[in-house]
């Protein structure tokens, strides 16, 4: 190994396992669709390791992970019990956010039941967080601490599930400060894919403490049965950091498991034992070899949805209840992930706002990313929709059948790039004839019984499967367009504190160079300037944050600075003569070895 290589080892083993390169994934920009597939097939296929693949860290698996999970499982079952003088609230940023969201369709259980529906969500940034990136709530531990407490106001218990997968969001940890300073009424639950030590120990806005010191102040209580940190490891991401792949499947699998437990134990007198847990998991991981043995069909929608990406034109997702909120997930992911334009993949959802069902209801007068019913699909996009552009429907058996193929049939007359992902039971199947509408189907006949059809538990499957086929149809083709390198997401907006320090990291990776140049390099490119005043260099993450939200492509610009030698503008140049990221990244690269070869 030569001392490059060391560095680089070095630097990587620094970083918590939510931030790593998995080296999985590490040719995933060279492959094509079917090879890709494969690729996130494996790396999902983490979530469910067994710990004696990996005697360093818990997994999912792990007999303690379990065995909280039966804790938190039972806490439910007592508030459950209690439904006056509880709530449980569920909490997170950008995707952990809107999977808290998703989770409170668990009140639909309750309901059923003629229960009080005690389950509610916090997204920082508030409801609009749900279809667009809110990125600077996630840094305000204080806010996060006071939308707790008015949400909660008069109850006499509360169950507080804190998701933060990378062990970081600001916003998380002062709720679960907020909660450690009342455990009368509170108790709180961390759950994140780190171990505590790799907990982020940075500063935060107004605080003397970090979320670090949180979760060992939550691990401490946990000897009390106080408060509970739940947080196996799953493996790197396939594309570094992007916590809305594995993260957001782990939190939805884990918490689904532990909310569906408490319910079995408090309506229908089951005992929330290990073994039933362990059973709720391996279910999932049935759903996601399911899932991934329909791999043509993605690579088909894939390749399908990477050339329309390439021909500039978008992708649509078209799907019924909680699939309809599957797809506005993923498609508004894409915004910061990619720095993709709203409209290059973007989510519809029958009803719109009504279907949702969220706090705040109807917030399309909020501007056209909050444009989302099918409706609005029919009058503004498909008069002018192209063959180029992709559209997918997202239904299952249960839904209106007559209303899909009366969508459907509109579509079809503008375009044939119509296909579906649709889920049915071998004993209630989609009709060939809606299923010969579309060009591709990825459809899966799943094996249980239809007095199940109606039930959360079936609903829940197929959302879990959607949501795999839907990552990898954005992912992928958002790295058939060019938008990764290697396995990095290189052009990403350092709106917020976590991403900054993944910037500087990304730099620090690629060039070899000090964190201090790292940060100088990005520091130009981001207060666009050679020559930066001390006033810049002082100041502190937020104000550098707050001023590269509004610019573009900062950290390719400090990458080719460092890796080229150059200023300002001629990386800008540089960058303006190679539109797709991998290439610009690799022509830099690939100059800087030959300009050091002549050297
Ligand atoms: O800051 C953006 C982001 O990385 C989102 O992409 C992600 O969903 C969110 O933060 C939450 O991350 P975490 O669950 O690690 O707190």
């Amino acid at each position: 190994m030569n001392m490059d290589d060391l560095k680089l080892s070095c630097h990587e083993l620094s970083l918590p396992v939510t931030e790593k390169c998995n080296p999985i994934s590490r040719d995933i920009d060279r492959v094509n669709g079917k090879q890709m597939v494969q690729i996130l097939r494996r790396c999902d296929a983490e979530i469910f390791e067994k710990k004696d693949h990996d005697p360093f860290h818990q997994r999912l698996y792990s007999s303690a992970v379990i065995q909280t999970m039966v804790d938190v499982a039972k806490r439910v079952e007592m508030m459950l019990r209690d439904p006056e003088e509880s709530v449980i609230v569920l909490s997170g940023c950008g995707t952990s956010g809107r999977i808290a969201f998703l989770l409170t369709s668990f009140n639909e259980m309750m309901k059923a039941q003629k229960q009080k529906q005690i389950c509610s969500y916090i997204i920082a940034g508030g409801d609009r967080a749900m279809l667009t990136s809110q990125e600077a709530p996630e840094d305000d531990p204080a806010l996060g601490a006071h939308t707790l407490e008015k949400i909660c106001a008069g109850k006499k218990h509360v169950l507080f599930i804190g998701i933060s997968c990378g062990m970081s969001a600001p916003f998380v940890a002062g709720q679960l400060d907020f909660c450690l300073q009342h455990l009368d009424i509170f108790t709180p639950v961390l759950l994140g894919f780190n171990p505590v030590h790799m907990a982020r120990s940075e500063p935060m806005q107004g605080c003397s403490f970090h979320f670090k010191d949180v979760a060992e102040r939550m691990t401490a209580e946990q000897r009390h049965e106080k408060a509970f940190v739940l947080n196996p490891v799953l493996g790197a991401e396939a594309i570094s950091g992007s916590s809305r792949m594995k993260g957001g499947s782990a939190t939805k699998i884990i918490l689904e498991s532990i909310l569906l437990a408490g319910h079995e134990a408090a309506f229908r007198g089951k005992r929330t034992t290990p073994e039933c847990i362990s059973g709720w998991i391996t279910a999932s991981e049935m759903v996601y070899e399911t899932t991934y043995s329909h791999s043509d069909e993605l690579a088909a929608l894939i390749h399908q949805a990477g050339e329309s990406l390439r021909m500039k034109a978008h992708v649509y997702y078209i799907g019924w209840g909680t699939l309809g909120i599957i797809g506005l997930t993923d498609a508004s992911e894409c915004v910061p992930t990619y720095g993709a334009d709203f409209d290059d993949i973007r989510g519809f959802i029958n009803n719109g706002f009504r279907e949702m069902k969220n706090k705040e209801g109807d917030l399309s007068c909020l501007g056209p990313e909050f444009v989302i019913g099918h409706k609005d699909f029919v009058d503004t996009i498909l008069p002018s929709l192209s063959q180029n552009d992709m559209v997918l429907f997202l239904f299952a058996v249960n839904d209106d059948l007559h209303e899909v193929t009366a969508l459907a049939d509109q579509v079809r007359r503008r375009t044939s790039n119509l296909h579906a992902i649709a889920h049915d039971l071998e004993k209630f199947t989609i009709p060939e004839t809606v299923c010969n509408m579309f060009g591709t189907i990825l459809r899966i006949t799943w094996p249980f019984s239809s007095e199940e059809v109606n039930s959360v538990v079936m609903r829940q499957r197929w959302e879990l499967s959607t949501k795999w086929c839907l990552n990898a149809i954005s992912t992928g083709a958002h790295v058939l367009k060019g938008k990764v390198y290697m396995n990095y997401m290189i052009d990403l907006r350092v709106s917020n504190s976590k991403l900054y320090t993944r910037a500087i990291n990304i730099l620090q990776r690629f060039t070899g160079c000090s964190k201090s140049e790292c940060v100088r390099a990005l520091l130009r490119a981001i207060y666009s300037t050679e020559d930066l005043s001390e006033d810049m260099t002082s100041a502190d993450v937020w104000k550098h944050t707050d001023a590269a939200n509004r610019r573009d492509r900062v950290v390719p610009t400090a990458l080719v600075m460092i890796q080229c030698g150059c200023t300002l503008t001629e990386a800008r140049h540089h960058l303006d003569c190679h539109p797709v990221i991998r290439d610009a990244v690799n022509a830099c690269f690939n100059s800087s070895k030959t300009k050091s070869t002549v050297d």
